[in-house]
This record gives C-alpha cells, structure tokens and sequence, in this order.
C-alpha cells in the first residue's frame, strides 16, 4: 500500500535565522542540555531553546515549586541553573552533538548580569543559532517589576545582550497591557524576534495552612489554561508590528494551537508545559502539524503566518 508523502514546506524565517519547521522547545521545560534525546530527536525540531541562564550558578527558589492548576501548571522554579560557563563546557556539548539547533536563553537581575551572560556566550559554537532574552524576569533596580513590563528595562536588556554576538530574541510578558510598545522597544534595541510570551502572574493558597502554597509565594501560570491569552497577545503584537518575527508560546500541546499561533501572526512556536505530561510532545506536535497541513492543502506554513488578520471581525 503507497502513503502519500506530505509536500508541506515546514521551513519558516525568523529574522536572520532559518528554521527547517516551527516548532521548538520553550525554555525551561526542556532542560539545559540533551535530556530529551532519550524521548526524541532534538535535531528534527525547529531549534532547543534552554532554560534561562544566569551569568553565574544560580540555586532558584525553595520547594514546593510547581504545582497542578485547572488545564495546566503554576512554578516558581526560580531560574535554577548551572551558570552560562559551566553550561558551555557540561551541557552544551553533549546537545550539540545531536544536530540541534540550540537557542541560549539568558536572564539577569540587573542590565549588567545580562550583559555578562551575554559576553559568556561570544565564544559559544555556531550551533547556538540565537539568544533569547528573557526580559520577563524580576528587574532588581526596579522592585517589583519585571523588566520586560517597562518598554526602557527591555531596550536596555536587549541592547546589553548584543555582546553574544547573535541574534537576539526577547522573551515578553504577557502580563502588561504594553505589550506591543514594549514589542517595539525590543526591536529598535536590536531583536530580530519577540517570543510571545512568557508565563501568567499567579498564586495558589493552601488554605489548611493560610499561606502561599509554592515556595515562593507567586509563581507562573502556563499550559493550555494560558492559550486564549497568549494567542492574543501574539494577535496584538503582530498587528501593531506586522513585521517583526514573533515566536508564539503558551498552552500548545496539538497541532491545531500551533496553528491557531501562527494564524495570529506567530512565525515559530515553542511547546512547554506539554513536555511534562509527555516528553515527546514537541516531536508529536510537529509530525501532526504535517498531517494537519497536508489535510487542509497548506503547501507551506508561511502562508498561515498572520492570516487571521486577512478576515479580521469588529465587535
Ligand atoms: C517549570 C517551568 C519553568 C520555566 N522556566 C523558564 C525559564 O527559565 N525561562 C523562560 O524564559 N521561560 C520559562 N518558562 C516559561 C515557558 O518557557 C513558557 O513561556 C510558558 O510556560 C508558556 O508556555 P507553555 O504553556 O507551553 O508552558 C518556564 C515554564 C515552566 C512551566
């Protein structure tokens, strides 16, 4: 019996940098190095993003740091990571070695740490085809905000990142109403890319011991519970800049979010919480997506990116 082979070309352009499909890990939720080789080929993905790096060791927060929610999950992982050297030399290497294409997330707590992950990562191998910038971290010379919630804290990071000496992607909060001047912010500092975005504000309270129930009291809220949400800010983003590169990320665990994404105006997407539930997720994602387009005659995904705004109703 003859299978048809699909003919969709997944490939898709984000700025600078070429992906052969659109599909890739969102940071965190795929470790910082080869872990999820033993569940699939982390070279067939579009690209691995790692979990944020610090500029040093950093231990993250106390336990309990992740908890069940209705239709996903909240964490307060705290950014736990071995430091951007030691990632280098330990945990690079071995991801490397199966043909991925690895994007390097940074974080910091001042401009000045990102700017010293970022000068770390000069040296890195060709491999690591981008940095994403995870400006929706805390912003210590501003309590209580994250950076990527004030559109200066975000140029200023974005722009201090220039010293890895790739492409820059900024990684945003989906929890300010500023989005897309922040989206712009990014851009004129440099970003080739935004990744939209970043997990919800949220707490769960034990409420035998009338406190917090994570670790560390707040924590973020992602998997499909997020989806409406991030898909808008995806949508908003991309109608205030039709030409910047967004990477879609919230709650995508089947083909059709993907394309729901990419429909809004996402040229890549990234799948995370689903990683928990099934390690393999992000490969299932993409073989399905193949099927998806095959079936619906999309002979290539770039002719889905940002249709929703073709047909767009008021009201
Ligand atoms: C346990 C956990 C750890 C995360 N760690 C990071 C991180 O280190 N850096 C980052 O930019 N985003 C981090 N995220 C956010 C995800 O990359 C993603 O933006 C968010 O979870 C929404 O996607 P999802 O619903 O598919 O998980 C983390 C998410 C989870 C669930």
């Amino acid at each position: 019996m003859s299978r048809r082979t699909p003919t969709v070309d997944l490939s898709t352009v984000i700025g600078s940098v070429r992906l052969p499909n659109p599909v890739c890990t969102a940071s965190g939720t795929a470790g910082h190095g080869d872990e999820l080789a033993r569940h699939l080929d982390p070279s067939a993905l579009g690209a691995v993003v790692v979990k944020s790096l610090h500029a040093e060791p950093w231990p993250g927060n106390p336990a309990p740091r992740v908890h069940a929610t209705p239709a996903g999950m909240i964490n307060s992982v705290g950014l736990q990571g071995p430091g951007v050297a030691a990632w280098l030399e330990h945990d690079l290497p071995p991801l490397l070695a199966t043909g991925a294409r690895v994007v390097a997330s940074i974080w910091g707590r001042t401009v000045d740490e990102f700017a010293r992950a970022a000068d770390l990562l000069a040296g890195a191998p060709s491999g690591v085809v981008a940095v994403e910038v995870n400006a929706s971290c805390p912003n210590l010379e501003d309590r209580r905000n994250l950076f990527a919630h004030s559109a200066t804290a975000t140029g200023e990071v974005v722009d201090a990142a220039a010293a890895a000496g790739r492409p820059r992607w900024a990684k945003l909060s989906p929890n300010t109403p500023e989005l897309p001047d922040i989206a712009a912010a990014a851009a004129a500092a440099g970003a080739e890319a935004v990744t939209v975005a970043n997990t919800l504000l949220g707490m769960v309270i034990d409420v035998e011991a009338r406190r917090p129930l994570l670790g560390a009291g707040r924590g973020g809220l992602s998997g499909p519970a997020i989806r409406p949400v991030a898909v808008r800010a995806v949508f908003d983003t991309h109608e205030a800049h039709p030409a910047l590169p967004i990477i879609g990320v919230g709650g995508i665990a089947a083909a059709e979010d993907v394309v729901q994404f990419l429909l809004a105006g996402a040229s890549a997407v990234q799948v995370g919480t689903a990683t928990f539930a099934d390690p393999a997720a992000p490969a299932k994602v993409l073989a399905d997506l193949g099927r998806w387009c095959d079936r619906y005659g999309v002979r290539s995904v770039s002719e889905l990116v940002g249709a929703a705004h073709d047909r767009e109703v008021s009201g």
